[in-house]
């Protein structure tokens, strides 16, 4: 919670390799576009992993927050290969960053 939007979109550099920020562009990963509150492995024509689709989650501020500390310990499996934000500074501005998407 609490986080900076402008210091979140310098972190999200980290994201960017793999997502866009474009509703409807899928790179590696799916686009981030909306992405707090919307459910999970429900970007449209994006391939999602098994581990995905089962997750069921849905995608608040807290959950995020979860799943970013350490994405393949959250949701086993995942094809999201990336070790997490382990930094709480971090994850709450990449958090509020997202929230500015849509
Ligand atoms: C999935 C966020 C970094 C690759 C996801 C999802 C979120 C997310 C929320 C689930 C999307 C959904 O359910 O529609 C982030 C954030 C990152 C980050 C905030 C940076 C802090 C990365 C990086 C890569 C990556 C660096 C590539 C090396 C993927 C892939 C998926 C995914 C492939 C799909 C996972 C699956 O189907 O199992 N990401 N991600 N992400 N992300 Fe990331």
């Amino acid at each position: 919670a609490d986080g900076d939007p402008a210091a979140g979109q310098v972190v999200f550099k980290k994201c960017a390799v793999c997502h866009s920020i474009d509703a409807g562009v899928n790179k590696v990963g799916p686009s981030l576009h909306g992405i707090i509150g919307r459910k999970s492995a429900t970007a449209p024509g994006y391939d999602y992993s098994a581990a995905m689709k089962g997750a069921n989650k849905e995608w608040t501020a807290k959950e995020l927050d979860t799943y970013l500390t350490d994405p393949r310990a959250v949701v086993p499996g995942t094809k999201m290969v990336f070790v997490g934000l382990k930094d709480q500074k971090d994850r709450d501005n990449v958090i509020a960053y997202l929230a500015t998407l849509k």
